[in-house]
């Protein structure tokens, strides 16, 4: 079952997304990780700041997460999380599935370069990526990130954002998940 989250389910929402950020042990840059990977004052800020968080139940428990936030004239899939061990059995999928069933607004998702297994997961659900400065100039206008996670960052970009918000996108300069490699990872 998939519900909206409420303040109730704050301690859940946090231990999800420090669970499943055990993905990004090793991966991501090592300057990049920290224990815990997000801080109960970091997602409270996050959740100040309008991150609202769907949650998929099983077994009458919170087993994945997955926040939205409405930034300007598009939304943000913002800390998409499923437990470590329910992960690659679909719960994502259906979070954001649910979560694209009900955007108004052109979507996208910032994510780490080297995660490429999260690349490939919002590939599969019809998400383009999108590389080089464009990348860049999206993740300082649509997000509040440092530098360094500019730098190593990635977006991911529904149809209506190419559409509407991605600046010259041209099919012929995408960039495939393959071809991340040349950018030294
Ligand atoms: C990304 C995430 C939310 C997807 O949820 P999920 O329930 O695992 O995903 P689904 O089962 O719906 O889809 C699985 C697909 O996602 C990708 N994927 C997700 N996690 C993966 C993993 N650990 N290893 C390999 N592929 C993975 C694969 O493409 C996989 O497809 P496949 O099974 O055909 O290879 C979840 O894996 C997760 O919490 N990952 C760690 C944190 C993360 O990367 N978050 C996204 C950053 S915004």
């Amino acid at each position: 079952m998939i519900r909206e989250c409420t303040d109730a389910d704050f301690e859940a929402i946090l231990s999800i997304i420090n669970d499943g950020a055990e993905a990004y042990r090793g991966v991501i840059p090592p300057d990049r990780w920290c224990e815990p990977y997000m801080p109960a004052g970091e997602l409270r800020n996050e959740m100040a700041a309008g991150v609202r968080f769907a949650g998929l139940e099983a077994g009458g428990s919170l087993v994945g997460v997955m926040g939205s936030q409405l930034v300007q004239d598009v939304i943000l899939i913002r800390h998409a999380y499923v437990r470590t061990a329910r992960q690659c059995r679909g719960d994502g999928g259906r979070l954001l599935e649910h979560l694209l069933e009900t955007a108004m607004r052109p979507v996208m998702i910032g994510t780490w370069k080297a995660a490429r297994s999260a690349v490939r997961f919002y590939e599969k659900h019809g998400f383009n990526l999108i590389e080089g400065d464009e990348k860049d100039r999206l993740l300082r206008t649509y997000w509040d990130i440092p530098d360094r996670q500019v730098e190593t960052s990635v977006v991911m970009a529904d149809q209506r954002a190419l559409d509407e918000i991605v600046a010259g996108w041209d099919k012929s300069t995408a960039v495939t998940d393959d071809e991340i490699d040349i950018f030294g990872l």
